[in-house]
């Protein structure tokens, strides 16, 4: 767990100084005959996972599709498995809320799929296109609409802030970490 610890540590730092350089990026937008014409846009990126329910159900490939079809670019792709105690540090945020226990459970129960995902506004275009976290209150045609089962197997996950997309991208991809920030 020191280990963890320590590693949440350093990738939030790592989120920090990227959240500092995203606020400095330079928009400089020159009128009609000005000087500068360049624009400068901040690549966004978010975490997207299959959740363990959504691959047994045999929905990966359908929603993989549809990730592209919506526009987004799949900068890496991995299929793997949390122990517990990973998914304990991944979902850590929530690890005093009633529903932590079988929140990690049930994502240490089999293979997720997890997709770094590259778009203009990511995060939030993301997170519209998977819905509410219950997929009863998710809107149709949203991915937890189509694919999840109740409110713990909601069959995909989305960070939920551009920070958070560092870390958890860091999370499963630490290889990446230098083209994220
Ligand atoms: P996620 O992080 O997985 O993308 O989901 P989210 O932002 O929509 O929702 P969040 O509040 O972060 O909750 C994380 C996951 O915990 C499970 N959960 N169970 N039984 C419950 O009341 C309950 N509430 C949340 C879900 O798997 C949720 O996605
Ligand atoms: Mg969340």
């Amino acid at each position: 767990m020191a280990i963890s610890t320590r590693f949440l540590v350093a990738v939030v730092g790592a989120a920090l100084v990227v959240t500092l350089l995203a606020t400095l990026l330079l928009r400089e937008e020159g009128a009609a005959g000005g000087s500068a014409k360049k624009v400068w846009h901040a690549k966004e990126f978010t975490l997207a996972m299959v959740k363990p329910d959504a691959v047994r159900g045999g929905h990966t490939g359908a929603i993989i599709d549809r990730t592209e079809t919506e526009g987004f670019e799949i900068v890496a792709l991995k299929k793997t498995r949390l122990t517990l105690a990973q998914a304990k540090v991944f979902y850590a945020e929530h690890k005093d809320r009633p529903f932590f226990t079988a929140l990690t459970e049930f994502m240490s129960s089999g293979p997720v799929v997890v997709m770094l995902l590259s778009k203009d506004d990511a995060v939030a275009s993301w997170r519209a296109l998977i819905g509410a976290t219950n997929p009863t209150r998710a809107a149709e045609q949203t991915m937890r609409r189509l694919y999840g089962l109740d409110g713990t197997q909601n069959a995909v996950h989305g960070s939920d802030a551009v920070a958070s997309a560092i870390v958890e991208g860091s999370f499963f991809f630490p290889e990446l970490l230098s083209s994220l920030v």
